[in-house]
């Protein structure tokens, strides 16, 4: 007698491996899609599902035959073109994602992740109010959406809406309890704002969840009174890299930062009609140090753990060279001789300077000049760590390092370096000079 093969219908499996994809058994569910699209190869959730869980599975290549399917066998699924938006998104072409979601939205005005999803692209491209509307929207429509929360309180932060940030952070916060990130980002903005106990309580959350979080690590020190011997770099460069959009028109327009001018300055009254050939700016930025030295130096490399501050220093097109790197990692590497070396604002996030000095002394020529700014009144300290998470240096530090690695102070300026939340931050620009060896 003939036996006939039972297959289980293509709905029945897509249900099963929804429910294994929801447990997180990503192969499992694979499997199960699979076997669906074996016997329905235009089972339209089995398509989109399978395409969302390579993109999941960080399998971007695997995703896209997929999802694309979905959209063609379905093209009424807003879930359908959200989750093309989303793999051409991480394939980076966001004009591609931006009009997906678009169409999604098209399609369900209702549907919250969409318009989430098309706020990031927006924000991505500098359309912060739009992104806003979008962040909004979601929320009108969804408020349970903590990572839309997070999304508007990084937008309300980059437009210098502080106290909506914060507030939109905090019901990220209630939402994402154990989202490491969301408590960093609001325990970073509360210290920035001088709340230092509930910054605390937000950044130690974050070190619990995540204790490999040396951002949150270096911040719970410094609100604790502790010292350590730098800022980690990781920190340094994520701060750097969200705050490059703004920099100058915050730190030199509203905070009133001239740190490079007057370090140029006291290089000039020294400098006679002296020209340096190969000069390097360390911890460039954006590159304001570097384009008022340009006139007296032949050759100008600016190094900078950012590359987001780097691609601004980029456009004003003062440098020969610009490195993106940690700036011991780059002396450690780069043995060419040097006659001119400027840290503008920079040695703040260095607690301990002797590697760093001990460094610039192998590599630059008798006579050549060492110019940087510390943050000051560390009257019986070598540095400490301040509740800012910048660092102040001790005079008598500076000068010790300086005796000890062959520089002779030419000069030191002490000045008020910028303001914090109105308060002037004093500091000192010294200018030394590497004596013959
Ligand atoms: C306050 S900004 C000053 C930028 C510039 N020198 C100026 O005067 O406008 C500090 C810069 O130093 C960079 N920086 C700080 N520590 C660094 C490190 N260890 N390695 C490389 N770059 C660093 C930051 O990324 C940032 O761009």
């Amino acid at each position: 007698m003939a036996t006939a093969t039972v297959h289980t219908p293509a709905p029945i499996l897509v249900v099963q491996a929804v429910r294994e994809h929801q447990l997180g058994h990503l192969e499992a569910a694979a499997e199960l899609y699979a076997r669906a699209l074996q016997i329905d190869p235009a089972e339209p959730d089995a398509l989109n599902l399978l395409g969302t869980l390579h993109l999941q599975s960080g399998d971007l290549a695997a995703a896209v035959p997929f999802s694309a399917k979905a959209v063609l066998v379905d093209p009424r699924s807003a879930s359908a073109f959200n989750n093309l938006g989303l793999i051409f998104k991480q394939a980076g072409q966001t004009a591609a994602a931006a009009d997906c979601y678009q169409k999604a939205i098209r399609i369900d005005g209702q549907f919250a992740d969409a318009h989430n999803n098309l706020g990031v692209i927006l924000k991505a491209e500098g359309h912060l109010l739009r992104a806003i509307d979008c962040y909004r929207r979601a929320l009108d429509i969804d408020p349970t959406l903590g990572e839309a929360f997070n999304n508007l309180a990084n937008a309300y932060q980059e437009i210098g809406e502080l106290n909506e940030a914060v507030e939109a952070y905090l019901q990220a916060a209630e939402r994402m309890p154990d989202s490491d990130t969301v408590h960093f980002n609001v325990g970073l903005l509360l210290n920035r704002q001088g709340r230092y106990d509930d910054a605390l309580v937000h950044l130690r959350r974050a070190l619990e969840i995540n204790p490999n979080r040396a951002d949150a690590e270096h911040l719970v020190a410094a609100l604790e009174g502790r010292t350590t011997r730098t800022a980690p770099p990781d920190y340094i460069r994520k701060l750097f890299d969200d705050y490059a959009p703004r920099f100058e028109a915050h730190l030199v327009g509203e905070l009133g930062c001239r740190i490079y001018l007057d370090m140029v300055r006291l290089i000039n009254q020294h400098r006679g009609q002296r020209r340096f050939s190969r000069s390097l700016d360390l911890g460039c930025g954006t590159g304001l140090a570097g384009a008022a030295a340009r006139d007296f130096v032949d050759e100008l490399v600016g190094v900078d753990i950012s590359e987001k501050m780097l691609r601004q220093a980029e456009v004003k097109g003062v440098y020969d060279s610009l490195q993106a790197a940690e700036i011991h990692s780059y002396l450690e590497q780069n043995e060419d001789p040097l006659d001119l070396v400027m840290a503008s604002d920079v040695f703040i996030y260095i607690g301990a300077l002797d590697t760093m000095i001990s460094l610039l002394a192998a590599r630059m020529t008798d006579g050549g000049f060492l110019s940087f700014s510390v943050e000051a009144e560390v009257p019986s300290a070598s540095w400490i760590l301040r509740a800012s998470g910048r660092f102040g240096h001790g005079d008598a530090y500076i000068s010790a390092l300086m005796e000890e690695n062959g520089f002779r102070v030419l000069d030191k300026l002490s000045t008020d370096l910028r303001s914090d939340r109105g308060k002037p931050i004093p500091g000192v620009i010294y200018l030394a000079q590497k004596r013959a060896a």
